[in-house]
């Protein structure tokens, strides 16, 4: 019978805390937690905790050197950046649970959301110009939602960011990219297609200037990204997906810093030089293509 803390009396020494039972007894501790969801993540977790240290014989050292590192981590983290969720990104932690949490089952797959998303995306017309300061390579995204048996989607809000030509977000730069630029929220249209204009996305580093950069240095990692367009699609009666489209040629694909890449999500944006069609959209000629049909699952 487990001794309560606090109890003052004989105990064996199979209660006690010692190098062969350390998981199981602080496991234990948490026997009585009131919420059993709880009480199973902990105790697993302090099992693996356990098995990791001795399976390195952690030094003292390095222990010390693990704090500093997740306190520098926290510290790194305001408003606008998190860095432990680039520490759960760049060590696979991120894709693990949405994959685990995002089985497919007929849906487009999913991907990481990443650190860039507004949850105000400026609401936008199917057909508008998302890049909003003249950079980069003019590009159309079409494509259609629709359901598991193929059915349009009409109405379902399809949210989209990406990086500009240069790698940045509107919000990584301030001072000299426009509020918005890359990003809209749209609405599908009855029959479930979508589209607007915008420029071929790039490759990027995740941000390199905090705990998570000095990681990756220390072990000769690189951390750039392939390049790619954020999704967000959701539609009442039907699972949300989020996503991403990646760019064919893109360098990175294979090697992802944050192991987001799934061949699915992988499209060709051939270049189109079809004056008449660029008249129609409102592009130069010529001008990149890219079609993306999306499929959400029933809720
Ligand atoms: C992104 O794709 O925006 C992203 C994802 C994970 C970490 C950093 C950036
Ligand atoms: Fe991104």
């Amino acid at each position: 019978m487990a001794l309560g803390w606090g109890t003052i009396g004989r105990v064996s020494n199979d209660e006690l805390f010692s190098e062969e039972r350390s998981a199981e007894v602080v496991a234990a501790s948490f026997a009585d937690a009131p919420d059993p969801r709880l009480r199973t993540v902990l105790s697993s977790l302090v099992r693996h905790l356990h098995d990791f240290v001795k399976d390195v014989e952690l030094t003292e050292a390095e222990w010390g050197k693990a704090i500093a590192f997740l306190t520098a981590t926290g510290q790194k983290c305001d408003s606008v950046r998190q860095e432990f969720v680039l520490l759960s990104d760049v060590l696979g932690v991120s894709m693990l649970v949405e994959t685990i949490n995002h089985r497919a089952g007929g849906a487009t797959e999913s991907t990481v959301l990443g650190p860039f998303h507004m949850v105000d995306s400026p609401p936008r017309a199917l057909g508008d110009q998302i890049d909003l300061d003249g950079k980069g390579e003019p590009c159309l995204v079409t494509g259609r939602v629709v359901g598991p048996d193929g059915e349009a989607i009409g109405g379902a809000s399809i949210d989209v960011w990406q990086a500009n030509e240069d790698g940045f977000y509107d919000v990584q730069r301030p001072e000299t990219i426009p509020a918005n630029n890359l990003r809209g929220l749209f609405t599908a249209a009855d029959d479930g297609t979508f589209w607007f204009r915008s420029v071929v996305p790039c490759h990027y580093p995740i941000p390199m200037d905090g705990p998570v950069g000095e990681l990756l240095r220390a072990t000769g990692r690189h951390p750039n990204r392939p390049a790619h367009i954020h999704f967000i699609v959701q539609a009442p009666g039907y699972a949300p997906v989020t996503t991403h489209l990646f760019v064919n040629d893109s360098p990175y694909l294979d090697s992802d810093a944050v192991f987001g890449v799934k061949p699915t999500l992988i499209r060709d944006f051939p270049t189109m030089d079809d004056p008449a069609r660029a008249a129609e959209v409102g592009l130069p000629n010529p001008f990149r293509t890219v079609d993306f049909e999306i499929s959400l699952k029933q809720a």
